[in-house]
């Protein structure tokens, strides 16, 4: 099995208007070389209405950074105002799909079944789901670390085919560290990431656990990447806050200068 190709996404969320992405995006292009392309895939995930805006300068300029979407809906098509197909995303040349945000599964209510409808309708229109799993504080506080992502991987993955699931991204996302401030440390976050690895291989079998790359989320930044990144079962990241700056995300890239 080949090495995995580290990935960092940017989770951009609710935040910047067109004009503000394709400026993030052109900042982050003037900062991110050849070599830093080589070593890490990086991803942008934009709300929908930038996601046109955002595909047509990758492609004019050549950029080497690829499109993500934050979510979509499981059907191709439908009475269901409001919502985004996989198809539609798939059509402006989206590759990947956040599937099963917390903030989507906490605030919105997506259930580990429309996560899972949603996976393998990314999977059909040939996206890669970036599936987010993780535990709250209270669970965190019950000891329900484990049961409670064994459950979302057992749940999410139902019906996902192990070569499906090795040409995947997880990403494990303690709640409790998004946006907070608060990072797993390095030791954590690897323990968390390594049970990841594990479950699929009991699930899907070990070529799927070799190739699914597994991302840490929850307050990234340029000083904490490093060592996140030096963990043996951590193959990227998912940044929020720290993406909706280039210089800091570029950093992050960057993360094998920062040691
Ligand atoms: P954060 O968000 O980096 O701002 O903590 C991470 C995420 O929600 O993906």
């Amino acid at each position: 099995m080949a090495a995995r190709m580290p990935i960092i996404s940017g989770n951009w969320k609710m935040n910047l208007n067109h004009f503000e992405a394709i400026q993030l995006v052109q900042k982050l292009s003037y900062q991110l070389d050849k070599e830093d392309h080589a070593n890490v895939e990086v991803t942008l995930h934009p709300s929908f209405t930038n996601i046109r805006s955002i595909q047509t300068l990758l492609d004019a300029d050549g950029l080497p950074m690829k499109l993500g979407a934050q979510n979509c809906h499981w059907d191709d098509s439908g009475a269901w105002t409001g919502e985004i197909s996989a198809p539609m995303l798939s059509k402006l040349q989206v590759q990947y799909v956040i599937c099963g945000h917390s903030e989507r599964r906490e605030l919105i209510g997506e259930t580990d079944e429309q996560v899972n409808a949603k996976v393998k309708s990314v999977l059909k229109h040939e996206m890669t789901p970036i599936l987010a799993v993780g535990e709250t504080q209270e669970e965190r506080d019950a000891d329900a670390t484990e049961s409670k992502v064994v459950g979302q991987l057992e749940a999410d993955l139902a019906g996902v085919g192990g070569a499906k699931v090795a040409s995947m991204v997880i990403a494990y996302e303690p709640i409790w560290a998004i946006g907070t401030g608060l990072t797993a440390t390095p030791a954590d976050a690897q323990a968390v990431c390594g049970l990841v690895r594990d479950t699929v291989s009991k699930l899907k079998g070990k070529e799927a656990a070799a190739g699914v790359r597994i991302q840490y989320g929850g307050s990234v930044k340029p000083t904490n990447i490093f060592e996140i990144m030096s963990q043996k079962d951590i193959d990227g990241a998912l940044v929020g806050g720290a993406s909706l700056e280039a210089e800091s995300f570029a950093r992050i890239c960057q993360y094998r200068l920062q040691g």
